[in-house]
């Protein structure tokens, strides 16, 4: 489950299942759905230096400014896109890219859309 540290910080999930399932994988064109502060990212572009482009969308400004900080050593790679991960295939189509290596989501609320009493999973 998704969740905060001691410190306020949004900590990835599955973050050690997620590195796994990479990890035997050549990949050079990825796509996550829900790059929220970018803390699986972080990881996967740690264990893939073969990365080209590393597409990182989010529907939360907030969680892309998070993002765009931790992801700053690899900028030259990362493109932030703000919006739905239902547009998937759009976001790639006006790429001119047809396939990507590997993609996942994690699917939640950034903490900065929390009200305080829950949040607002939203599709
Ligand atoms: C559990 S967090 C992701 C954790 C992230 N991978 C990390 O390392 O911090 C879930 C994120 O999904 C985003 N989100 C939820 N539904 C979405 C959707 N339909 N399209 C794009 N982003 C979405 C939220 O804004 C939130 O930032």
């Amino acid at each position: 489950m998704s969740g905060m540290s001691e410190r306020g910080g949004h900590v990835p999930v599955m973050l050690s299942e997620t590195v796994a399932f990479f990890e035997q994988k050549r990949l050079e064109v990825f796509f996550e759905g829900t790059v929220g502060g970018g803390g699986h990212a972080k990881e996967i572009l740690q264990q893939h230096p073969e990365l080209k482009r590393y597409l990182a969308c989010d529907q939360d400004q907030e969680a892309l400014q998070a993002a765009k900080e931790a992801l700053a050593p690899w900028k030259e790679k990362v493109e932030l896109i703000h919006g739905n991960f239902s547009l998937l295939e759009h976001f790639l189509q006006e790429r001119g890219i047809d396939k990507v290596d590997g993609f996942f989501l994690i699917w939640g609320s950034h903490p900065s859309s929390w009200n305080g009493e829950r949040g607002d999973l939203v599709f």
